[in-house]
């Protein structure tokens, strides 16, 4: 039997300028698992999606999918900041296509309009540019690209955070949906604890780019290891964000 491809960061440590950003941070995703990350603004989330990428070299420590160097370019990104995740001169879907060109592959149509459902996206929407739709829109169809390569790894950095709650439900499930079928590996960024917990394998708390905790997403919840996470934890709660088992 195949052993799934494993996403290692071990012991990463990345400045930026004078600033340590993150510190000494390692966490494993498998192949068809999900790794919730969450933490405040600024806790290095970004960060460390950069290191992932490639972008950002560790001062420290090392990267590797499937034991070797993440390969440039492979794993799909959906960036935080939907409407600047595309060129401005390109219609949304020549940005959809650009990944598969990069791959060499041909846009398979039946995969497009099933995910341009899934996710409440009329096809004329990608003939327009990206000033040209809702941010709501735009993160949908970043979510799109990042789906339609069939990457074995996918980034997603807040990939809800322009939706209304009762896409983000519908667009969560798809990703989750599309998992189950594909087996790709996802690490997904979030500041919503509820998200987290209800499609994270595992989590990591981060926090000034440090490691706060890293297990299994019901475990955190039944009981965090530490006090920031119990205060994370406990905020969730009395939120509603989170319903913890009786
Ligand atoms: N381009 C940059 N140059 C230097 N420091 C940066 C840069 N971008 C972000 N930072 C700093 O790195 C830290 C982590 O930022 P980031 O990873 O974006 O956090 P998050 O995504 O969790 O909100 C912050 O202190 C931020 O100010
Ligand atoms: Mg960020």
């Amino acid at each position: 039997m195949d052993v799934p491809a494993v996403l290692n960061v071990e012991n990463v440590t990345i400045r930026r300028g004078a600033a340590t950003t993150l510190h000494d941070v390692s966490l494993t995703l498998a192949s068809g698992k999900t790794l919730a990350v969450v933490g405040e603004s600024g806790a290095g989330k970004s960060t460390l999606i950069g290191a992932i990428l490639g972008i950002l070299k560790p001062a420290k420590g090392r990267i590797t999918w499937d034991d070797k160097p993440v390969p440039q370019g492979r794993p799909a990104l959906v960036m935080q900041e939907p409407r600047s995740a595309f060129n401005p001169a390109l219609s949304l879907m020549q940005s959809v296509n650009e990944p598969l060109i990069a791959q060499r592959t041909k846009m398979d149509t039946s995969r497009l309009e099933r995910l341009c459902k899934g996710l409440e996206l009329p096809l004329d929407v990608l003939d327009r540019r990206p000033s040209e739709v809702s941010i709501g829109q735009a993160q949908r169809v970043g979510i799109l690209r990042a789906l339609i390569a069939k990457s074995p790894l996918i980034l997603f950095d807040e990939p809800l955070s322009a939706l209304d709650a009762t896409t983000q439900k519908h667009t969560a499930r798809l990703i989750a949906e599309l998992q189950v079928e594909e087996g790709f590996a996802a690490l997904i960024v979030t500041h919503d604890l509820g998200y987290a917990c209800a499609y994270g394998n595992d989590i990591a708390v981060l926090r000034e780019g440090r490691i706060e905790e890293f297990g299994d997403a019901s475990a955190f919840v039944a009981s965090p290891k530490t006090e920031y996470g119990l205060t994370l934890r406990n905020a969730a709660i009395a939120l509603g964000a989170l319903e913890l088992a009786a």
